[in-house]
C-alpha cells in the first residue's frame, strides 16, 4: 500500500490527549491499533486506523483539538440553534457555555448524532462508528487500497459531472427535509469513491429550523456544487434553487 500520510508514522506524534482518545476506541473494539495521521487540519487531525474485523474497512479517527484553540466567535456561530434544538434549559445552557470541556463534548456528540441520522436515511456519508468527548470514529472511505481523494484532488471525467451534481443536489434537498444544512459543502469536504460522492466534515452543520443564516448557507452549499460541476449561471441557479427549497421547507417558521 502506498498511502501518503501527513507525516511518517512516529509514536511521538501522540501527545497525552491523543493517547487517551486512542485508548478509548481501542478498548471498545472500534480500532485494532493506533494509526498514522492522514490529514492534519485546523481543528482536527484524521488518523488512519485498522478496523477490528479483517473484512471491515479501516477506521478514520477524527481527533479534535482542544476547544481553547478554536475561536469563540466560530463556536458561538456553530452552536446557534443547537442548544435550543436539544431542548436545554437556560441554566443548562449557561453551564455549557462556561465549561469548555462539556461544550466540546456536546458539539462532537451532536456531530455524531447528525451523521448517524444521515447515514440511516441513506445519504452518502461515511458510516459513523462511535464518538466520545474529543473524537469521532467513522468508516474510512477507500478508493481501492487508498483513502478516497477529495473532489478537489480527484480526476473526474467530464461526463460524470451531471450525475455527480444530481446526487449532491438531491443530498442537499434530503438533508433539508431532515432540518439539516451542511454549511461547508465544497470540493474539500466531499470524497470521490468509485465515481460517487461521499460527504464528510459536519461540525458546522446547522439545524435549519433554528439558525438565522440557514437560507444563505443553503444557497452557498448549492452554489459550490454548481460551480464545481461547471454549470452555467451557477450564481443565479443556486439562488433560484435555494428560494424554491426554502419556500417548500415546512420546518422554517422563524426566519
Ligand atoms: N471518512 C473518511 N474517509 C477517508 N478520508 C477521510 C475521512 N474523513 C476525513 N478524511 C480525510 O481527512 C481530511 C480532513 O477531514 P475533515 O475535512 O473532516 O477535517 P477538517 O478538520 O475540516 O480538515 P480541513 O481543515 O483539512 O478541512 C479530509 O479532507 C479527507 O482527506
Ligand atoms: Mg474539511
Amino acid at each position: 500500500m502506498k498511502i501518503k500520510f501527513a507525516e511518517d508514522f512516529d509514536e511521538d506524534l501522540f501527545d497525552n490527549q491523543e493517547t487517551d482518545e486512542f485508548d478509548y476506541f481501542l478498548s471498545r473494539g472500534i480500532i485494532a491499533a493506533k494509526g498514522p495521521v492522514l490529514k492534519q487540519g485546523k481543528e482536527a487531525s484524521v488518523y488512519y486506523c485498522p478496523g477490528t474485523e479483517p473484512s471491515a474497512p479501516p477506521v478514520a479517527l477524527k481527533i479534535y483539538k482542544d476547544i481553547g484553540t478554536r475561536s469563540f466567535k466560530a463556536v458561538s456561530k456553530y452552536l446557534e440553534g443547537r442548544l435550543e434544538e436539544a431542548g436545554m434549559s437556560r441554566r443548562d445552557r449557561m453551564h455549557l457555555m462556561s465549561s469548555p470541556r462539556d461544550l466540546h463534548c456536546f458539539w462532537i456528540q451532536s456531530e455524531f448524532h447528525n451523521m448517524q441520522l444521515l447515514y440511516e436515511q441513506g445519504l452518502p456519508v461515511p458510516r459513523p462508528l462511535a464518538a466520545n468527548g474529543m473524537a469521532l470514529a467513522m468508516e474510512m472511505i477507500m478508493e481501492g487500497e487508498e483513502p478516497a481523494p477529495r473532489l478537489k484532488d480527484a480526476r473526474i471525467p467530464k461526463e460524470d459531472l451531471p450525475r455527480l451534481q444530481k446526487t449532491l443536489l438531491t443530498a442537499i434537498e434530503k438533508m433539508l427535509s431532515l432540518d439539516l444544512i451542511h454549511g461547508d459543502l465544497s470540493c474539500y469536504n466531499i470524497l470521490y469513491e468509485q465515481r460517487r460522492p461521499v460527504i464528510i466534515d459536519f461540525p458546522q452543520m446547522i439545524n435549519a429550523r433554528y439558525h438565522s443564516e440557514g437560507k444563505t448557507m443553503l444557497e452557498r452549499d448549492i452554489r459550490n456544487v454548481l460551480i464545481f460541476c461547471k454549470t452555467q449561471d451557477a450564481q443565479g441557479k443556486a439562488w433560484r434553487m435555494a428560494e424554491r427549497l426554502w419556500k417548500n421547507y415546512n420546518g422554517c417558521n422563524f426566519f
